[in-house]
């Protein structure tokens, strides 16, 4: 039994999130139930439709329906095209006009209609990833990392559901998002896709983001989700992308997994798969994986489609198989219902020979008409959860309408998810400084703050998304009688540096916007996690200069070791799009207290990889006689976040605080009372995390079980009152090789909050 009878005391400051469980707004559970058992794979009910076309449809329709070809390689003649391929979906964008897309997209809906024998149209699927950022004029929200700095998965919800309208007025019906893969090293090119290296964290997220793309519209989906890439993409072994990954099953099951098993249990449509290999098979090929695990474990029963052109990769990368046509046997055998085969480059995947191969493994009984059946029912019923038998067409006004609006909520996300890494008292400057020197390579670059998969796959190019960068931000709030000095640097050259000087020399205050620049995939991999020498160069400058600096940092990962030594404040402000400017300027010029929190550790270099909250215990590696550099101790540790205010916690209460392991499933109230004893009023973010003392097996370091915010005014107090999920610290048990289900050990728990040393026992009988 959970005793709720603190609930209302001493309540007095608010909680947004406490509010939307109040009111139904977020699903409590639905992320994470069954998060224990292994669900029996459920029959599949295909409507009478689906079941019918697919009892109707010709070989050749079928084989159609499981390709997914660009709608660049749609040539002049569409009609025969759609004749021809039957494609079941196209992808990408022909133009990133939106209105212009919305008619492209309707005519090519009618001639392949018109070429369809019974009439199914196309589904057009699309990376939407941080907003509609194939669009011009759309809002580009914060990359997920971002996102997952906030704690706040109603924003991943919210901005889900703004690009799920922008999607289907521009004629578009599925994005390839969102990214369900955990982090867990920051080398890997794709790092910032991902929301968090916490099981818990990263799982809100993807439920919710899943919700808002999925909303429903006129009775149907208004667009379809991908939970990608399935499984085990995010720790190729020397991280770098699509190279193998060596994961231990308990690491698998335990923190690959939920992420999935939460945009699955919240509704996702489709199941992207990982164009890796894992443990030595490549996913596309893994019948454990595509099957076992998908299908019988988690429940999946959409539609899964493979990711770009790996069936080629199985021959050309895994050096898997011989040909592309032995792999396309295997990769349809395993399970996968739809193959994306978009380059017409590739002279021995394209899209004739696939769907060749196909015919010929069909003919020769060498894949089963049930297989391609149970393909069709899937690509079809996906099709149908969109309502595109009913009206698959876009109302190309309502593109211009909705396409760039949400500016607000990008600007509440983008502030909410800076972080305060690091700070003396030199933040925040005042708004009445004389002047300001706006220094960096990213002061005013909008490619910088956006990142990869902006209108382009590497980012922007020379459209750019409309954008507040840094120095615009700043010019908008300081006072008249302030003066703001530009003086760029190139993120890889630092060649003004005497002007730098000058200008810092001169200047009351220097803020210094550092990074990345933009880069998508394997474009992404690095193997040192410092900043590049010229960027160091120029904080080595502001720092012997000695005028008030602080750094902000555009990256898409922890990026930056040693430079920290030298900044005396420093704000993390990942990839935060359209408004990252606007809430830069707030939080160093104080209009908002900083209340991110890191989703992920901040290694002190790559030696030290992988260094994640939720490795196995000791802590620390080389105390005593190991020279320090070999610590594993992180610049800065997973949840870390500063304020400009002061949060103290009292009364650390954990409710019940015996569970039988049978009651797992439940939730316990965690409580802490928690008071703003700073002189201004903040957003306070509240992580529960729990650690089991000692037990059969090692338990990870920390684990995250729940969260809340608050905002509170200074001296103000209240009773936060987390509903944490046990079952969040399932794991598998036995010896080193085990696949034993997930179970939450008996044992005692130590529970603690934010950075409060303070534990309270839960025991687990
Ligand atoms: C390859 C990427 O791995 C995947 O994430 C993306 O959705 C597809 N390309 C389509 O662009």
């Amino acid at each position: 039994m959970v005793d709720n009878t603190f609930q209302d005391e001493g309540r007095t400051g608010t909680s947004r999130r406490r509010f939307m469980e109040a009111t139904g707004g977020i699903g409590l559970s639905a992320a994470l139930s069954g998060y224990l058992s292994d669900e029996p794979r459920r029959e599949k009910r295909p409507s009478e439709r689906v079941r019918a076309l697919v009892g109707e449809m010709s070989l050749q329709e079928k084989i159609g329906q499981m390709t997914q070809v660009a709608a660049y390689e749609v040539d002049d003649d569409p009609k025969a095209f759609f004749e021809r391929y039957q494609p079941g979906s196209l992808m990408y964008a022909t133009t990133a006009d939106p209105l212009q897309l919305a008619e492209d997209i309707n005519e090519l809906l009618d001639a392949a209609i018109e070429a369809q024998p019974h009439d199914v149209p196309f589904v057009f699927g699309i990376d939407a990833v941080h907003g509609n950022n194939n669009l011009d004029g759309a809002t580009i929200f914060p990359h997920n990392h971002g996102v997952g700095a906030t704690w706040n998965e109603e924003y991943a919800r919210r901005m889900a559901e703004h690009t799920s309208k922008t999607l289907r007025a521009t004629g578009t019906h599925w994005t390839f998002s969102p990214v369900a893969d955990i982090q867990r090293d920051p080398r890997w090119g794709r790092f910032y896709e991902g929301f968090s290296e916490d099981p818990y964290l990263a799982s809100r997220m993807v439920a919710e983001k899943v919700r808002g793309y999925e909303r429903t519209e006129n009775g149907y989906k208004s667009a379809g989700a991908t939970v990608k890439h399935f499984a085990g993409y995010s720790e190729p072994r020397h991280g770098d992308d699509r190279t193998p990954a060596l994961i231990p099953y308990r690491t698998f099951r335990h923190t690959h997994l939920p992420p999935f098993h939460a945009g699955i249990s919240a509704g996702a449509e489709t199941v992207m798969v990982n164009s890796g290999s894992v443990n030595g098979v490549p996913a596309h090929a893994s019948e454990e994986l595509l099957q076992t695990i998908l299908r019988d474990t988690l429940g999946f029963e959409g539609m899964v489609v493979s990711d770009w052109h790996d069936f080629y990769r199985m021959v050309e990368v895994h050096e898997y198989v011989a040909d592309v046509k032995d792999a396309v046997r295997l990769g349809i055998d395993a399970g996968i219902d739809m193959y994306m085969v978009p380059a017409a480059g590739i002279e021995s995947d394209t899209v004739d020979t696939y769907q060749r191969h196909l015919r010929n493994l069909v003919e020769s009984g060498e894949i089963s008409m049930d297989r391609i059946d149970d393909a069709v029912t899937n690509v079809l019923a996906f099709k149908e959860a969109l309502g595109l038998f009913e009206n698959p067409y876009a109302d190309p006004q309502r593109a211009s309408e909705i396409v760039g609006g949400a500016r607000e909520l990008a600007y509440e996300i983008a502030t909410d998810s800076m972080t305060l890494l690091k700070n003396d008292g030199t933040l925040p400057f005042d708004p009445k400084v004389g002047t300001v020197l706006v220094t960096g390579p990213s002061a005013d670059d909008v490619a910088n703050m956006m990142g990869g998969w902006t209108l382009g796959w590497q980012g922007v190019g020379e459209t750019l998304p409309p954008a507040v960068t840094p120095l615009d931000g700043i010019k908008g709030i300081v006072s008249d009688s302030t003066e703001v000095v530009h003086e760029p640097t190139g993120l890889y050259t630092f060649d003004n540096e005497a002007a730098v000087r000058k200008a810092a020399s001169d200047a009351d205050a220097v803020v210094a916007v550092l990074g990345e620049g933009p880069y998508a995939e394997e474009h992404g991999d690095i193997d040192t996690l410092g900043l590049p020498d010229a960027q160091r160069e120029l904080v080595r400058t502001l720092d012997s200069v000695g005028t008030p600096h602080a750094g902000v940092l555009f990256a898409g990962r922890p990026r930056g070791t040693r430079v920290f030594d030298r900044l005396p404040a420093a704000v993390m402000a990942y990839l935060p799009g359209t408004m990252g400017g606007a809430a830069v300027a707030d939080v160093v010029f104080g209009n908002v207290s900083p209340s991110g929190r890191l989703p992920f550790t901040w290694p002190a270099g790559t030696g030290q990889l992988l260094n994640v909250h939720n490795l196995y215990p000791p802590e620390l590696f080389g105390t005593g006689e190991t020279p320090p550099t070999s610590t594993q101790e992180p610049t800065f540790p997973f949840g870390h976040g500063l304020s400009y205010t002061e949060f103290t916690y009292a009364d650390l209460r954990v409710e019940p605080s015996t569970l039988p392991e049978a009651s797992a499933n439940e939730r316990i109230n965690v409580s802490v009372r928690v008071t703003n004893s700073g002189d201004r009023s903040g957003d306070h973010v509240i992580p529960v995390y729990a650690h089991r003392r000692h037990g059969a097996i090692a338990s990870p370091m920390t684990e995250v079980l729940g969260v809340d915010r608050v905002s509170l005014d200074p001296g103000e107090s209240t009773r936060v009152i987390v509903k944490a999920s046990v079952n969040q610290l399932a794991t598998v048990p036995g010896d080193v090789f085990s696949k034993s289900k997930l179970r939450v050990l008996p044992g005692d728990y130590a529970i603690s909050v934010g950075e409060w040393d303070e534990e309270q026992t839960l025991t687990v009988r």
